[in-house]
């Protein structure tokens, strides 16, 4: 736990010296708590993009971003990757311990129990338009469920908000299955109790009446590793969102909802998106310098998509692994795919050069993934979905950290910096008149 109120920082403000309580976290990280400073100096402080703010304590996940570790309940990412499936991971996020063989069998058959779409929630799917993107789709469903499975507000009883963490968990997989074959005018593919997590999943997308799929035991194996490196990222935008929503006592569905909508965007979870498409125009242009000048262009808001990381300063580790398994399974696949090429050159050219080097841009998470999903035969169009799915234990865990300490409605303060009190001119007057007539 968090040791407190041991050390102070001493602020000096007109003419006043103000202890601040120093908060040292378990990995010896220091925090200055400032809950006191409005009310004893009338002080707010000022921090956009909360660089610099820790909004919460928590227990799930550690990163040192200068050493680029990633550890999950304290145990490093490498160590889950090797030697657990997602299940596990999510069993893991959710409840601070690697399960039990009876509590992996228990959790298991959970989410296998709550893995059906409410049969008048599939009807939905009719009327998204054609060619709409499954994130909307994702997000708009997940909205839905607190209509169909009610009892998910925080004042419900443990056993409900299990049932619910397991259901939006497993529930959303084949949501976002559904959204694929729809989106392909297939029939809708219904979960398996005798799959696994991945491969049903991967037998919902694939899976037609006239072209059995054969669920490949290496397509699991790396949805598995996706899936784990992808679960959690501490208080990421689309996690903050899940806590910032939650605060105001919103059921977990809503909350699910509004964080899948934060991972849409591009510098968020769409990124892995936006890296192939960019990929795409580079290989067709064919001239990397050009884009490499256009990212250093200050006057131009091209980006190089894949690249930076606000709390990494040194290389992603989960791309470090993912780059490892997209190389190797092209590989052994036989697949040649030129994005791999331009992707490699592009890294290789940013890394020497003085811009990304002086800014500690490296490749992040989602530099390769695209890559990956792509050669897994996974459609672009779903590649932030496969974010999203792999990310619902860690905003689950969030959402149930939370909803267990007192927290208070998220609610920041701002520095007001528009016009000072205005008197009603004529003009004005005149024309707020008129809409009272
Ligand atoms: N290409 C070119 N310049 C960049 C890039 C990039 N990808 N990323 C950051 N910079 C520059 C930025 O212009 C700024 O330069 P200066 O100091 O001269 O103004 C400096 O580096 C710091 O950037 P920032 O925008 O202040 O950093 P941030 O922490 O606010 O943003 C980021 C982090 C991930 C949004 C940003 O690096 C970015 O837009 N990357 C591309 C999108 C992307 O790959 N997103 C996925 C992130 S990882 C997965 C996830 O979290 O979902």
């Amino acid at each position: 736990m968090a040791e407190e109120n041991k050390k102070f920082a001493v602020l000096k403000f007109e003419g006043r010296e103000i202890e601040l309580p120093v908060v040292t976290g378990t990995e010896g990280d220091k925090a200055l708590d400032i809950q006191t400073l409005r009310r004893s100096t009338g002080l707010v402080t000022i921090d956009p993009g909360f660089a610099n703010t820790a909004s919460c304590r928590s227990q799930i996940t550690y990163i040192d971003g200068e050493k680029g570790v990633l550890r999950y309940r304290g145990i490093p990412i490498e160590e889950l990757v090797k030697k657990s499936t997602f299940v596990d991971v999510a069993y893991l996020l959710v409840h601070g311990t690697l399960p039990t063989e009876q509590e992996r069998l228990d959790f298991s058959s959970m989410l296998n129990l709550n893995s059906l779409v409410h049969e008048d929630m599939r009807r939905f799917f009719d009327h998204f338009p054609q060619g709409a993107h499954p994130m909307h789709i994702l997000s708009t469903m997940i909205n839905a469920m607190a209509a169909f499975y009610p009892n998910v507000d925080i004042n419900t009883t443990i056993a409900n908000i299990e049932q619910s963490c397991a259901r939006v968990i497993s529930i959303v997989r084949t949501i976002a299955a559904f959204a694929y074959k729809k989106s392909i005018g297939e029939p809708l593919v219904y979960p398996r109790h005798d799959l696994s997590y991945c491969a049903n999943f991967l037998n919902m997308m694939f899976d037609s009446p006239v072209r059995p799929y054969h669920i490949s035991p290496e397509a699991v194996r790396l949805l598995n590793i996706l899936f784990i490196l992808h679960a959690d990222h501490e208080q990421n935008c689309s996690t903050s969102a899940v806590r910032v929503i939650g605060s105001a006592q919103v059921n977990l569905y809503a909350t699910i909802s509004a964080g899948t909508s934060a991972l849409s965007g591009p510098l968020h979870g769409g990124a892995n998106q936006a890296v192939i498409e960019q990929l795409k125009m580079i290989y067709k242009d064919g001239d990397i310098h050009k884009f490499i000048k256009m990212a250093k262009d200050k006057n131009n808001p091209f980006r190089l998509m894949g690249f930076g990381h606000r709390v990494y300063k040194s290389y992603d580790p989960r791309a470090v692994i993912i780059r490892k398994e997209c190389e190797r399974f092209l590989a052994r696949s036989g697949i040649t795919d030129p994005l791999l090429d331009v992707a490699r050159k592009l890294e290789e050219i940013a890394l020497k050069d003085e811009y990304f080097v002086e800014r500690n841009l490296y490749p992040n998470v989602d530099f390769y993934t695209g890559i990956l999903y792509r050669a897994m035969g996974i459609p672009e169009n779903m590649f932030t979905v496969m974010f999203a799915l792999a990310r619902l234990p860690g905003w689950v865990a969030h959402w149930r950290e939370m909803i267990g300490d007192s927290t208070k409605i998220v609610r920041p303060r701002q520095l007001y910096i528009g016009r000072t009190i205005q008197e009603i001119g004529e003009e004005l007057e005149t024309r707020s008149s008129r809409f009272l007539l």
